[in-house]
């Protein structure tokens, strides 16, 4: 099943206080950060801080992900060894930050691989989240998208991003000055949503840092969420229940995909006339809706909503 990434809550590894205080936070998925938030002193503790708090549990049923440094740093082996060969049974995937190319994936791939043959884990059980934050991450991000089977989410850094491209602006998320013709970022975000969808991965859209500004965080996450993508990263607990909201169906559009669901079942069936093209009010539906309804769907029942309406094949 189609696991919700609607929000995905940023926590420093360097600070315990937001590693507890996370569990009890409504985000279908945390990353546990070892790179940007973590000062290069305090990544050493961060480690043996994230192990504890995964070991000790109470996340419940999120996602939980630990962001590791990029491979052109020195601290990302020892991020993922200690980490996975520590927690490795308490965590779900590893995020690979400002990846640039599939040897950068592999890597990660083949290092995951030993330790879960050393410490006796599933082989393969552990996620790669890849973060594309520059220009040679985003015109390789086909080829990221399909390096691994591990690979589950395609996820745009802006903020690096907006500095890899030399961006003339220093607002992550908005609309640099000067540019009127359009959408800065629609092309970026186009091609990391067609890689993901073209290899089956979520699609996520990351940070928004002004967080004192609920409606800008709402207008950006519309954004994102109106073209296709999955969920938005969540840098502090007011934008949780924004980006729950808004990359969720709304409640509407999940009870009528439902119903175009049971409808063409049934139109399709022997019963129902094995028709494969028929009306449901004033709508005619065929596979193509059904395929369409199935997103819908999914993503409604993977956040856990409840139909209002049911279909009631006619009688006679
Ligand atoms: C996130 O890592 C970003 O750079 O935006
Ligand atoms: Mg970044």
């Amino acid at each position: 099943m189609w696991r919700a990434r609607r929000s995905n809550l940023a926590v420093p590894g360097s600070n315990p206080k937001m590693l507890e205080k996370a569990k009890g936070l409504a985000a279908d998925q945390v990353f546990l950060d070892l790179e940007d938030s973590v000062a290069p002193i305090a990544k050493p503790d961060a480690r043996k801080n994230i192990v504890a708090a995964l070991n000790e549990g109470g996340y419940g049923n999120k996602i939980r992900t630990v962001r590791v440094n990029d491979w052109t740093t020195s601290w990302t082996y020892r991020d993922v060894v200690e980490v996975v060969e520590n927690a490795g049974h308490n965590l779900d995937c590893i995020m690979l930050p400002k990846v640039q190319n599939v040897g950068q994936v592999h890597a990660l791939d083949l290092l995951l691989t030993q330790i879960e043959r050393t410490m006796g884990f599933e082989v393969g059980r552990i996620g790669i989240e890849a973060q594309i934050e520059n220009a040679s991450g985003l015109n390789n991000v086909n080829d990221i998208a399909a390096a691994s089977p591990r690979i589950e989410t395609i996820i745009f850094g802006p903020a690096d991003f907006m500095a890899s491209i030399n961006m003339k602006s220093l607002v992550v998320g908005e609309q640099p000055p000067g540019y009127t013709e359009g959408d800065a970022y629609h092309y970026i975000l186009m091609r990391i949503l067609m890689a993901a969808r073209a290899n089956n991965k979520a699609a996520i859209d990351g940070p928004y840092l002004q967080i004192r500004d609920p409606d800008g965080y709402r207008r950006v996450s519309e954004r994102s969420a109106a073209l296709g993508f999955d969920g938005k990263w969540v840098l502090h607990p007011d934008q949780l229940a924004i980006a729950n909201e808004v990359f969720s169906p709304r409640q509407d559009d999940y009870d009528h995909a439902e119903l175009i669901l049971d409808a063409y079942d049934y139109y399709t069936s022997a019963d129902g006339g094995a028709r494969g093209a028929v009306m449901l009010g004033d709508e005619m539906i065929d596979e193509a809706s059904r395929k369409m309804a199935l997103v819908i769907s999914s993503k409604g029942r993977a956040a856990g909503m409840q139909r209002t309406q049911t279909f009631e094949p006619p009688q006679g």
